[in-house]
């Protein structure tokens, strides 16, 4: 079974692990969940622990967690926090971190907390710089969006942002799944997610500090965080790695999961 609950000191999270061996832990983007790491975890290479959990509030109502006490503070450093926390509960002292989009905020928050922890780094679709003025406008339009029409208008606004045109036109199941996905999360969650968003701070400073491997990964469909900023990040870290994805887009890993598990694996070899 890939699903499981871990019990920690202030709340419970669901996490999907699969493996053994070296731990590989994947944070999801926005507006996820866990379960976007599907075709990592069901494809993991002898000699790997890959896990994966839900980010703070993400995934139904109901879960611990989502309550609006812990999701008032929720923003990416608490979300790493969360993330060492889990590793830690799970005996894993040292990992590669992986995340996408979001996920990658919250990976760059971890490595800049805890650097000791972190073996190697993932950065897929992601950027290190905050938002601009613009984007936290932007921002505060997607809170008074899903509070007013609720998950599924989140949905219908960020489908044709998240997934490239190839697989829009080609993978319908896929935008069917990717709408799944969003709209198992609650209002309140997205609401909060979207808060930590708009307040990340600019990870930029952290690339220089950065010694340990780093693969950087997107796709060049990938419209709402461009190849551009994947450069940028491959030119900051020294010794990293850039590949990018044809025909993927914000969702690589999904959208070209046989590709994106190949970059990933190869790499880590
Ligand atoms: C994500 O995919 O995690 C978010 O769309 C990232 C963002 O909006 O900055």
């Amino acid at each position: 079974m890939l699903t499981k609950t871990a019990h920690l000191a202030d709340r419970t999270v669901r996490y999907l692990e699969a493996g053994s061996g070296r731990a590989l832990v994947l944070i999801h983007g926005f507006p996820l969940s866990a379960d976007s790491w599907l075709p990592q975890l069901l494809r993991v290479p002898p000699g790997w622990r890959v896990v994966a959990p839900d980010l703070r509030g993400f995934r139904g109502a109901g879960a611990v967690g989502s309550d609006d006490a812990a999701l008032d503070h929720a923003t990416v450093d608490t979300h790493a926090a969360d993330v060492l926390a889990l590793m830690t509960h799970l005996d894993i002292d040292r990992a590669v971190v992986g995340g996408l989009s979001m996920g990658g905020y919250v990976t760059l928050a971890l490595v800049r907390r805890a650097p000791a922890r972190v073996s190697g780094l993932i950065l897929a679709n992601t950027r290190a710089g905050a938002d601009s003025e613009q984007g936290r406008a932007g921002r505060n339009l997607m809170i008074e969006l899903v509070q007013r029409e609720g998950p599924p208008a989140v949905a219908r606004e960020m489908l044709p942002k998240l997934l490239g045109a190839t697989s829009t036109r080609e993978q319908p199941d896929l935008v069917d799944a990717v709408r799944l996905l969003i709209e198992a999360n609650t209002t309140a969650g997205i609401a909060a997610a979207v808060r930590a968003l708009r307040d990340r701070p600019d990870a930029t400073p952290v690339l220089s500090s950065i010694s340990c491997p780093t693969l950087i990964i997107t796709g060049d469909e990938d419209t709402l965080i461009p190849v551009s900023e994947s450069e940028a990040m491959h030119r900051a870290i020294r010794g990293s790695t850039l590949i990018i994805l044809p025909r993927a887009g914000h969702l690589s890993n999904l959208e070209s999961p046989q590709a994106f598990n190949q970059a990933i694996w190869d790499w880590s070899d």
